[in-house]
């Protein structure tokens, strides 16, 4: 029993001040690697839980500068239209626009156009050959739900449509004097080759800061599990876009965990991340089965009861340091509990290359889910992903379940680039206290210093009344 290790965690340490060098935190720079293929301007993800990330919160993520992955809870085709979603928000050119056939309802349109976040269809024929567009402008003062796309559309002799491999500026020009908001891209047979939007051009100059992939879009990445349809998962997924695959299991040291990474590698040209782990030999096993990036963490996040249930895991702070550590060039992530910005500079100060977040980001107005008032406040439901309430409806045997997760109600707090914000914000001022201008500098400055319970309750607010 001697020679038992001792692990810490964000709240056991400090780091001591260094002289500082930038003049303001805006000069910080914060871009750091997801893999070693995908660059991030922000080093933080949204995890990949149901009550956290699907379309609205990874699209809020990558305009931020990091990045969000849609949990798998999903059927395949469910997470299929999540990535693609993403990938349609903004980029300059949307490759396969949404079509209709003229003949369909406008109750089948407006349904398709709600469940699908978008506000036009492109009408083509068999042969996907342009025939009209339906905005909702069309639809607006529309009741009468049985009429035909063919009535209510504005028709081809009225399109303004542009040949595919326009420049961007006379698209705008066309757009602009047009005082049109969708340009239907098309070949010499009037095939449908692509569309641009003004609203993907506006949303350009907006968040400069944003995540994107080779072609514009904004990036995401999707979850996959270890068992069952895993291969045919991952394969519709690269089809949407992913720009990654996490393969996702609470215990990532294991066989199933290894097998999966290297099968995936294998049959696809796809990133990669695999996890979760907490020791070095977890790290180096997913590494030599080709994962691009690992997920550390077993047991820190709030929703976790791992560490109680199985009486396993390692304080975050060590198991980073650790895992970092033996990971060398491959980029680590470090999942679960961040509770503020202090958390998140300690993380990459100890090794992470990037934060990923559960439950600071599962009451804001991205997350899925509805609004609930509580006491007259506004709340929103939380889980984690091993809690019985995600798992009620796929277990037959659920009073046999052994949860590793709580259910929580979670306070309202509002739109994610805000929280983003006030993240970022403490995590510039962190690296410029370490005397760093960027997130390499903070790693090679970082001297931690180890603190009691008293020096915690000194550095949180004490001894002041209550307004
Ligand atoms: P935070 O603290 O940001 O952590 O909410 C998010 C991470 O928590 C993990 N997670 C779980 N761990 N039981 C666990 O032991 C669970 O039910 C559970 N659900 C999520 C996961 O790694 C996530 O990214």
């Amino acid at each position: 029993m001697d020679k038992i290790k001792t692990g810490l965690s964000f709240d056991d340490v400090l780091l001591i001040p260094k002289k500082g060098i930038v003049s303001s935190r805006k000069e910080v720079d914060l871009r750091t690697k997801l893999t070693n293929n995908i660059l991030l301007n922000v080093p933080i993800i949204s995890a990949n839980m149901d009550t956290v990330t699907e379309s609205k919160m990874a699209i809020a993520m990558a305009q931020s500068g990091g990045i969000g992955f849609i949990h798998r809870f999903l059927s395949v085709e469910e997470q299929f239209n999540e990535v693609l979603k993403v990938k349609r928000s903004e980029g300059i050119i949307i490759d396969n626009p949404y079509t209709i056939k003229k003949d369909n309802t406008i109750k089948d349109a407006t349904d398709f156009m709600h469940s699908h976040n978008i506000n036009a269809l492109i009408v083509v024929d068999k042969e996907n050959a342009v025939e009209g567009i339906l905005t909702s402008r069309d639809l607006v003062f529309e009741d009468k739900l049985n009429k035909k796309v063919y009535e209510v559309m504005t028709p081809k002799d009225k399109l303004i449509t542009a040949e595919y491999g326009i420049k961007l500026n006379k698209a705008k020009e066309i757009l602009h004097k047009n005082k049109i908001e969708k340009l239907p891209l098309i070949d010499s047979n009037f095939k449908l080759k692509g569309l641009i939007t003004s609203s993907d051009i506006k949303k350009r100059g907006k968040f400069p800061n944003s995540s994107k992939d080779k072609k514009g879009r904004l990036r995401v990445g999707a979850a996959v599990g270890v068992k069952g349809d895993f291969l045919d998962r991952t394969e519709a997924l690269i089809s949407a876009g992913t720009d990654a695959i996490v393969v996702d299991v609470a215990h990532g040291h294991s066989n199933l965990a290894i097998k999966t990474t290297r099968q995936i590698k294998s049959k696809f040209d796809i990133d990669v991340i695999s996890g979760n782990v907490c020791t070095s030999t977890g790290v180096k096993e997913l590494i030599k089965a080709g994962a691009d990036c690992i997920k550390v963490g077993v047991g820190p996040g709030a929703y976790c009861t791992t560490r109680i249930v199985t009486g396993c895991g390692v304080p975050q702070l060590t198991a980073i340091k650790e895992c970092a550590k033996a990971a060398g060039k491959i980029p680590v992530i470090a999942d679960g509990g961040i509770k503020n910005s202090g958390d998140i500079v300690k993380a990459i100060a100890s090794g992470a290359s990037s934060v990923m977040i559960g439950n600071l980001l599962a009451g804001t107005d991205e997350s899925p889910g509805i609004n609930l008032l509580k006491n007259g406040s506004k709340v929103k439901v939380g889980r984690g992903m091993a809690s019985l309430g995600a798992n009620i409806h796929r277990t037959k045997d659920y009073e046999e379940y052994v949860a590793e997760g709580v259910e929580s109600l979670i306070p309202y707090r509002g739109k994610v680039i805000e929280v983003i914000n006030q993240l970022t914000g403490g995590l510039r001022s962190g690296v410029s206290y370490n005397g760093a201008r960027n997130l390499i500098g903070l790693r090679k400055n970082s001297e931690f210093i180890r603190i009691t319970d008293k020096g915690m309750r000194e550095s949180k607010p004490h001894d002041i009344g209550t307004i």
